[in-house]
């Protein structure tokens, strides 16, 4: 009887679908960066990027062009965006909360922008200064003025389970959002488990309700590892069909305004779990162990990534 239970679940696990590719979007040089109490210089970002845009990722979130008396970090965006080189193969869209960072993007011709808004009241005050409703005022007009200058327009949906100030957030309300922003023009919605507060099952609830308003090919996640569930709550997305996921090399990352945030979940571990499941991401993981290893040397820290410790360093040799 055991040996049949067993075998049955064999074959359900076996034929789950999943995604034959999935789209990676770095956000290391931005999630990753705006949380460092290193500033690092300009040059070394526009490095980190360069090298980035040589692993075979197709998305990577160049920088942001907030207030950078929000956060300093990122107060040398434009400067940043300038300098890295841009294959046209390569999307870089920059973060923006206002028109006077569209102005700016506007300024270095960039092609690709991200607003952000969140499914919670405590976080939106906090990380914008403004309730939701006043957020959707100002992000609708954003994605007005950028979809008239033919910039494309990515929409976050930051707490989509649990907020550090309000606390629990009801599915209903992210996919109330989230269609909100899809219909403003957004092309795709990353929906954000800012402090990684997430389980297989708040997630599955939550993107469930998503699915039911938006399209799941226009779906990202985007989930923080605060509490080592980033890789669970990303397959059980892909169970679902999404097919984007945002991540950040060597599990950089967190927001300044989300107590008890840490990283995103870690880019190596993203793709080394992905390419031992046949889905393609197109990225080469020795190559971004390197960049990995590159970041953590300028701001003195160790890698997040599990995947980044196992092979560097004694196993290296070891075939990923
Ligand atoms: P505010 O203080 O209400 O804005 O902040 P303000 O309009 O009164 O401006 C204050 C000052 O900032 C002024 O300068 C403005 O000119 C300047 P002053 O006159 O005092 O010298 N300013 C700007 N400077 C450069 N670029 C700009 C800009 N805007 C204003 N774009 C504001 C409101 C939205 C600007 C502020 O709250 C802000 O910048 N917030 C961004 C915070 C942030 O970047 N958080 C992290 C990113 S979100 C995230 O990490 C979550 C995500 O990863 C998904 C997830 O994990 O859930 C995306
Ligand atoms: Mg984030």
């Amino acid at each position: 009887m055991k040996h049949l239970v067993r075998r049955l679940m064999t074959l359900l696990m076996d034929n789950i679908r999943y995604p034959k590719a999935v789209k990676i979007v770095e956000v290391g040089a931005r999630d990753g960066l705006q949380n460092e109490k290193i500033i690092l210089p300009t040059e070394v970002k526009t490095q980190f990027i360069d090298k980035l845009s040589t692993t075979g990722l197709r998305v990577i979130e160049a920088t942001s062009f907030v207030s950078p008396k929000w956060v300093p970090q990122m107060a040398d965006g434009k400067e940043v965006f300038r300098r890295i080189q841009k294959p046209n193969y390569i999307n870089y869209p920059v973060l923006v909360p206002n028109i006077t960072g569209l102005q700016a993007a506007l300024e270095v011709g960039v092609k690709e922008i991200a607003v952000f808004g969140a499914a919670s009241e405590g976080f939106s005050q906090k990380n914008t200064n403004c309730s939701i409703d006043e957020s959707l005022k100002r992000i609708r007009e954003v994605v007005r003025v950028a979809l008239e200058h033919n910039i494309r327009v990515r929409g976050y949906v930051s707490c989509v389970i649990k907020c550090p100030y309000d606390g629990d957030v009801e599915p209903k309300k992210v996919a109330e959002l989230s269609k909100i922003l899809y219909n403003m023009g957004c092309y795709e919605i990353s929906l954000g488990d800012t402090i990684g507060a997430g389980t297989p099952l708040t997630m599955r609830r939550m993107l469930t309700e998503v699915i039911g308003l938006v399209p799941t090919n226009a779906i990202a996640v985007h989930c923080h590892d605060t509490y080592g569930q980033a890789l669970v709550n990303i397959l059980t997305a892909l169970q679902l069909g999404v097919s984007v996921v945002d991540a950040s090399v060597a599990g950089l990352g967190g927001c300044p305004y989300a107590e008890g945030a840490s990283g995103n979940v870690a880019t190596e571990d993203v793709v080394y779990m992905l390419n031992n499941m046949n889905i393609q991401t197109g990225v080469d993981l020795m190559k971004l162990l390197d960049v990995g290893e590159f970041v953590c040397n300028q701001l003195h820290r160790k890698p997040n990534s599990k995947v980044a410790r196992a092979l560097m360093g004694i196993n290296r040799n070891i075939s990923p």
